[in-house]
């Protein structure tokens, strides 16, 4: 399981929240699961990108928000899978059982909007939550580890 470390940043500029990813991407081994939440617009995205990116799945810009395909996969240092649930507002339980299935592939799984699924996990995450702060461009990123 991986090594996240608990614990809160500030960025200040999309740029140091994809520095933010690739840092922790550092901590992620095969069988993890990271959710990223927080409302629209917040960063979950560039989060995202510097995860993938991090895992060596991608060039940053190369990653965008999976919202009609639900998952992208990019083969990195593991395969990388980059969920976005916000398309499925209601998760119907074929919806869960899918994703359920996905998640038992060897890799990296990284969820945007991951606290819809959060009470059907099985098995620990860590949990990203991004939140506006009081300038423009300032964000506060609380990363909880996974709990055995
Ligand atoms: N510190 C910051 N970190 C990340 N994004 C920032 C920051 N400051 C400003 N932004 C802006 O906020 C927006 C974040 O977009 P992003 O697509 O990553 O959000 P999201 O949480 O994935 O949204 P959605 O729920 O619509 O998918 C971008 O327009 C980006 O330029
Ligand atoms: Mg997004």
């Amino acid at each position: 399981m991986n090594a996240i470390a608990t614990t809160r940043a500030t960025t200040r500029s999309p740029e140091e929240t994809v520095a933010l990813g690739r840092a922790l991407a550092a901590d992620l081994r095969t069988g993890d699961i990271v959710l990223v939440c927080g409302p629209m617009g917040a960063g979950k995205t560039y989060l995202a990108k510097g995860l993938i990116a991090g895992m060596g799945g991608a060039a940053e810009d190369d990653v965008a928000s999976p919202a009609y395909d639900i998952v992208h996969q990019f083969p990195g240092r593991e395969m990388v899978f980059h969920y976005d649930l916000f398309r499925l507002q209601q998760l119907s339980g074929e919806d869960v059982e899918w994703i359920m299935e996905l998640l038992q592939q060897d890799g990296v799984h990284v969820i945007e909007w991951g606290d819809r699924l959060e009470g059907a996990l099985r098995r620990p995450f860590a949990k990203i939550t991004i939140g506006f702060g009081e300038s423009d461009e300032d964000r506060v990123i609380d990363i909880e580890g996974a709990q055995p």
